[in-house]
């Protein structure tokens, strides 16, 4: 028998959708050498956490969490503790020397290399930090899918946009993107593994391709996808503004399996801290091109960024962020306050609003998008919508929920006839801010 067979790890993953696809190469790689999953600390023989470092918040809840490992590690001398991700990148040897109990400290241009490094820290090498950036980012790793039915595809890597509040770019390196035969072989294999819903993945999806140099774009490969026998959903993140074509926009609306939801992160809703931001579009330019996506699919659930409390943000420019929530009206938001990040070049500029102003206007700007949330999810009460069932929500095993084409979660009382991955038809009953109630329909 295999001495390693009887292995185990853990695996704790901060951050993005990107992060968590990344997971499941970490997991596809220590399941190649042998390792089983477990949840307890106590048990594993590998704990790796992938970080995230978007946010001071994000980076304070891994320091926590590698603090309360030092005890784990202090019991089994054997442990071997990984630290990957954006924060890994991003600290490097600082990591090490803020903890000296960590083992490996793994970039994002190297996911690759754990199992050789778990090899070599086992033989009592040095621990090892592994964070060249000149290193390619697409290999052909084992992939452990932690879901039955959704699966994550990266198109791209990196971020070229550099605004001036983001730490990505410097994380994650410049855009490269995948070639398109091999993500359509890839979409195929996961079809053919019963998959149903894929979410196509990038820091900006809108520019993909367009390192090739050879007419290749997002459209072209939505349409090279949207006949893959199996699939049923096609989901994308994140589109920018300043690249999503209208052409972009006929292309979601023509393929047939693209999803009803976009997610178009808007940041501001004042031009001028637009320009501050380096995001590279105006207001204007951003509401013509909702105006151009709700003509084209008139039944679009829209999400967004947003940031308050950016260097320089007047009360009136937040006016004007409200004002844009009440015209563009989303379905739903994610709000951030500002945090600085060192290296970035909004860290040093003038203007920096103190932490409760902040705090004030990202209660109001919750307040003015949970009106509007609730409003939306109110009309979807009595009508029927089509989700593929995801199983039992985490607090309550009677209750199962699914989501919509939009994106909507639905939760309804658990009916033994359901199995996971089944597509059926709901009717919604009550429509609260976060999440709608419904039944089954036979
Ligand atoms: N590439 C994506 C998402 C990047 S990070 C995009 O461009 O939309 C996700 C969100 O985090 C961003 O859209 C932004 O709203 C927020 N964010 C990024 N850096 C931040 C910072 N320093 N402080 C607060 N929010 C930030
Ligand atoms: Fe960050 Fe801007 Fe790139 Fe998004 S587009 S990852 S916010 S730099
Ligand atoms: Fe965080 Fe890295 Fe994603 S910084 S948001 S995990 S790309």
């Amino acid at each position: 028998m295999d001495l390693l067979a009887s292995k185990h790890y853990c695996l704790i993953t901060y951050g993005c959708q990107m992060n968590e696809a990344d997971s499941e190469r970490y997991a596809g790689q220590l399941e190649e050498l042998g390792y089983t999953m477990t949840e307890d600390w106590e048990l594993a023989d590998v704990i790796l956490i992938n970080t995230c470092c978007v946010r001071e918040t994000a980076e304070d809840k891994v320091l926590g969490k590698i603090g309360e490992l030092k005890h784990v590690k202090a019991r089994n001398k054997n442990l071997i503790l990984a630290v990957t991700g954006c924060m890994a990148q991003e600290w490097q040897d600082r990591l090490f020397k803020r903890a000296p109990h960590l083992d490996l400290v793994i970039g994002t241009h190297n996911i690759h290399k754990l199992i050789e490094l778990i090899k070599e820290r086992q033989k009592g090498m040095n621990r090892f930090l592994a964070a060249d950036m000149g290193e390619s980012v697409f290999h052909d790793i084992p992939t452990k899918r932690f879901q039955k039915f959704f699966a994550w595809v990266p198109i791209m890597n990196g971020c070229n946009k550099f605004c001036t509040y983001c730490i990505v770019p410097h994380v994650r390196g410049r855009e490269v993107s995948r070639p398109l035969e091999d993500i359509v072989a890839e979409i195929k294999r996961i079809a053919a593994d019963g998959y149903k819903e894929i979410t196509l993945l990038g820091q900006n999806v809108n520019s993909y391709g367009l390192d090739f140099r050879d007419g290749t774009d997002f459209s072209a490969l939505l349409y090279a996808i949207d006949d893959i026998d199996g699939i049923e959903r096609v989901r994308y993140m994140t589109s920018h503004p300043k690249d999503m074509t209208f052409a972009m926009v006929d292309a979601i609306a023509a393929c047939r399996k693209v999803v009803t939801h976009l997610h178009l992160p808007v940041q501001s809703g004042s031009t001028d801290l637009l320009k501050r931001m380096n995001r590279g579009y105006s207001t204007e330019h951003y509401l013509e091109l909702i105006d151009y996506i709700r003509e084209k699919m008139p039944h679009v659930v829209l999400t967004t960024d947003l940031i308050v409390g950016f260097p320089g943000e007047t009360e009136e420019m937040f006016q004007e962020t409200l004002a844009l929530l009440r015209k563009v009206r989303y379905d739903m938001a994610y709000t951030f306050i500002y945090s600085p990040r060192t290296g970035t070049p909004a860290a040093t500029m003038d203007g920096q609003i103190d932490r409760a102003e902040k705090s004030r206007r990202l209660k109001r700007l919750m307040e003015v998008q949970n009106e509007i949330s609730l409003a939306y999810n109110k009309e979807m009460e009595g009508k029927d919508y089509e989700v593929i069932v995801e199983g039992p929500t985490k607090n309550d095993a009677d209750r199962w929920f699914g989501r919509t084409s939009g994106n909507k979660m639905i939760i309804w009382d658990n009916d033994d006839t359901l199995a996971v991955g089944d597509t059926v038809t709901v009717r919604v009953d009550k429509g609260q801010t976060w999440v709608l109630k419904g039944h089954v329909l036979k």
